[in-house]
């Protein structure tokens, strides 16, 4: 596979590594803390050099036209997504989320996480929110609480989205009628039992944000990376 790839996860590793030093060995449970390590001038320089090399990964660099395949050939019935994950493992992911036409992946938190979400095919809005107040994320249950909204339109010849740590939750929407891939990298992990989805209701100047089940028309199936990769070395992951 492309050795653009390759490079990337390398990259990844380096950056989420770099975090989890600047924590002082507070291990992975440590790295799911608000605005854990953003402060560190190195963790900021290798996130500034990871974004550049997100930025510059193209459709072909993942095989698009293989998971477009996967697409066609499999039925939609009641499927929002399809998912492959490219590199999974406790410190970060990389992965591509295939987004039917008119589908949408529905407002959910993402506690104490780093995300970068580059488009690769199609177009994507991302509607994020941020608390105007703090809000501790990791809890199971969340009181009701009010944000401010961020939109943006994105294709393959936007910048990468970010979410970090304070700036946690969001949807993405695919409203066109052609499938919209884009690649997304995590750290930590994402953990679903952590997580939890949102619905909004606009008050004057602010979305109230209430949490809410899981939305029974959300539906992703997972199908496997058809390229392999080079894995970041493992020594420095466990
Ligand atoms: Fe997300």
């Amino acid at each position: 596979m492309s050795s653009k790839l390759d490079n990337l996860i390398r990259l990844t590793a380096q950056t989420f590594l770099q975090r989890r030093e600047s924590l002082n060995s507070a291990g992975l449970a440590g790295l799911y803390s608000p605005a854990a390590g953003e402060s560190q001038s190195t963790f900021q320089k290798s996130f500034s050099e990871l974004l550049a090399a997100v930025n510059n990964i193209k459709g072909d660099d993942v095989g698009l036209s293989k998971l477009l395949q996967y697409l066609n050939q499999l039925k939609r019935h009641k499927v929002t997504a399809l998912y492959t994950g490219i590199y999974e493992g406790p410190l970060f992911c990389v992965c591509i989320f295939i987004l039917y036409p008119k589908s949408k992946i529905p407002l959910h938190s993402h506690p104490g996480m780093y995300g970068i979400l580059k488009v690769l095919h199609g177009d994507v809005v991302v509607k994020s929110y941020t608390s105007i107040n703090e809000v501790d994320y990791r809890k199971p249950t969340l009181p009701t609480f009010n944000a401010v909204e961020r939109v943006e339109c994105l294709s393959e010849k936007s910048s990468p989205a970010i979410i970090t740590p304070e700036n946690n939750l969001h949807e993405i929407v695919n409203q066109e009628n052609q499938s919209a891939v884009f690649l997304d990298i995590l750290s930590p992990r994402y953990e679903s039992e952590n997580c939890y989805f949102g619905a909004t209701e606009y008050k004057p100047g602010v979305f109230e944000i209430n949490q809410i089940p899981c939305p029974t028309t959300f539906h992703t199936i997972t199908i496997p990376f058809p390229f392999k990769v080079k894995p970041p070395d493992r020594s420095s992951l466990s």
